[in-house]
C-alpha cells in the first residue's frame, strides 16, 4: 500500500469558488488519461466536440480523443492552425459550421486542449453557440495553465485589436496535465514564467520568495517544482476570480505590467514579441514607475528584476520611439480617456491599481531604464 502511495503521481485540486458556477482545477503528470471520466462527472453530455491546434492535436489529441471516447462519449475533433491568427471570426465561423453539420445540441460538450489561443476561441465559441454550452479547458502551454485557463474570459481579436469580441463564460471544469509541458517549445514555457513571477508581486510573498529559491530549477519543466508552482498560481487566480469575477475591482491586479506589455507587443509587431516576453518587459517598467511613484523598496525592485534575468525572462528596454509606445499605451482596452492607468507595486506581495503617472515620470522612467 505504501509503495503504491509513492508511485501516485502528484496532482492537486482546487476550486474556483462562485456558487453554482463553480468549478474544479486538476492539475498534475498523467491527466489527460483521466479527461474522460472526469468530464463524464459534469453529466449528461454524450458527445463532445474536441477543439484543438494542429501542433497540440498531432502530439496530444489522440490521447485526450481516446480517454474521452473510453468514458463513452462520441467525440468530434477540430484543430485550428496554431498561433493567433486563429483567435479571429475565420475560424470561429469554421467551428459553429462544424457544430451544425454534426447537429450539435446544446447538450454536447466543448473540450479547449490548447494554449490560450484555443481556450479563448474555443471557449467563445461556447459561449455564444446555442447560447451557451458547458465547456472544459484542458490547457497545454504554461501561460494557458497559470493563466488564461481559470477566470472565464473568452474572446476573439478583431483586426482593429486583441481580444475587443469576448464573453465570461466559466468552464464547468480545468484539467492541466503537466506533462504535456515536456513537448511545449522551450521559448513558449520560459515566457509563461512571466505570469508567474506576476502573481509572486501582486499577491504572495511567500510565493515570490519560494520562486527565488527554486531559482533557474524553474527554466526546465522537467525540473521537479513545476506541479508546484501551476497549482499556487492557480490557487492565486481562483482566489482573485472567486473575489471579483468580472473585474469590477481586485482582479484588475493581474494587469500588472501588462499596460506597457501590450503597447510594447503592438509597437514591436505582433508576433515578434510573445506575450511572456512583452509582460517582462512591462513588468520591469512597472517595477521602476513603481519605484518613482509609490516608493516600492530598492531592494525589493531588484529582487524582482533578479528573478525574472534568472528566468530568462528579457527586463532590457528594447529601441522603440517613446511617442509610439505613449500612443500604444493610450488605445489599451484597460485605459480610461487615454490615460494608462497602471497597476504599480507597494512591496512584494501587494498592489495598487488605478495608478496616473505624469508625463513626465511615464517617459523618464522609460529612458532610464538599462537598454
Ligand atoms: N482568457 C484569458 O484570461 C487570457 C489570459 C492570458 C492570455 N490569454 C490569451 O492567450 C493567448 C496566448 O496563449 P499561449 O501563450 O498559450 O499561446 P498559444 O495558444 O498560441 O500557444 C503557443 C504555441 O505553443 C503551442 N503549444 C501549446 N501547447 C503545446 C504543447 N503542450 N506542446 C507543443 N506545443 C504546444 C501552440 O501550438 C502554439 O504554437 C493569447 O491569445 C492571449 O490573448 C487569455
Amino acid at each position: 500500500m505504501r509503495l503504491s502511495y509513492f508511485l501516485i503521481p502528484m496532482s492537486h485540486k482546487l476550486t474556483v469558488d462562485l456558487g453554482d458556477r463553480s468549478y474544479p482545477i486538476y492539475m498534475g503528470p498523467g491527466l489527460l488519461g483521466r479527461l474522460g471520466e472526469l468530464c463524464k462527472g459534469l453529466g449528461r453530455a454524450e458527445t463532445c466536440l474536441l477543439i484543438s491546434d494542429k501542433n497540440v492535436d498531432r502530439l496530444h489529441g489522440e490521447a485526450a480523443a481516446m480517454s474521452l471516447e473510453k468514458a463513452g462519449f462520441s467525440v468530434l475533433r477540430a484543430a485550428v492552425p496554431a498561433g493567433e491568427t486563429s483567435k479571429g471570426h475565420d475560424q470561429l465561423c469554421a467551428l459553429y459550421e462544424q457544430a451544425v453539420e454534426h447537429r450539435l445540441d446544446r447538450s454536447a460538450l466543448i473540450v479547449a486542449l490548447g494554449g490560450g489561443v484555443v481556450g479563448d476561441l474555443a471557449g467563445y465559441m461556447a459561449a455564444t453557440y446555442l447560447r451557451g454550452l458547458r465547456f472544459v479547458q484542458a490547457p497545454t502551454s504554461l501561460l494557458a495553465m497559470v493563466d488564461s485557463s481559470v477566470g472565464g474570459k473568452t474572446g476573439i481579436n478583431l483586426p482593429q485589436g486583441k481580444n475587443l469580441v469576448g464573453a465570461f463564460h466559466q468552464p464547468s471544469l480545468v484539467l492541466a496535465d503537466t506533462d504535456t509541458l515536456k513537448t511545449l517549445p522551450k521559448r513558449e514555457y520560459l515566457s509563461g514564467l512571466a505570469e508567474v513571477v506576476k502573481y509572486g508581486i501582486i499577491r504572495d510573498a511567500e510565493f515570490f520568495q519560494w520562486l527565488e529559491n527554486q531559482g533557474v530549477s524553474l527554466r526546465d519543466p522537467a525540473g521537479g517544482g513545476v506541479e508546484e508552482l501551476v497549482a499556487r498560481c492557480c490557487a492565486i487566480k481562483a482566489e482573485v476570480v472567486g473575489l471579483d469575477e468580472r473585474e469590477s475591482g481586485l482582479r484588475a491586479i493581474l494587469n500588472f505590467g501588462h499596460t506597457m506589455g501590450h503597447a510594447i507587443e503592438k509597437v514591436g509587431g505582433y508576433g515578434a514579441w510573445l506575450h511572456g516576453e512583452a509582460v517582462a518587459l512591462g513588468m520591469a517598467y512597472a517595477v521602476r514607475l513603481s519605484q518613482t511613484v509609490r516608493g516600492f523598496p530598492a531592494d525589493e525592485a531588484e529582487r524582482a528584476m533578479t528573478l525574472m534575468q534568472e528566468l530568462d525572462l528579457p527586463v532590457k528596454r528594447p529601441a522603440y520611439d517613446w511617442p509610439e509606445l505613449r500612443k500604444a499605451m493610450a488605445v489599451d482596452k484597460k485605459s480610461s480617456s487615454s490615460i494608462p492607468r497602471f497597476v504599480l507595486a507597494d512591496r512584494i506581495g501587494a498592489v495598487t491599481v488605478g495608478c496616473e503617472v505624469s508625463e513626465e515620470k511615464l517617459e523618464a522612467v522609460w529612458n532610464g531604464m538599462k537598454s
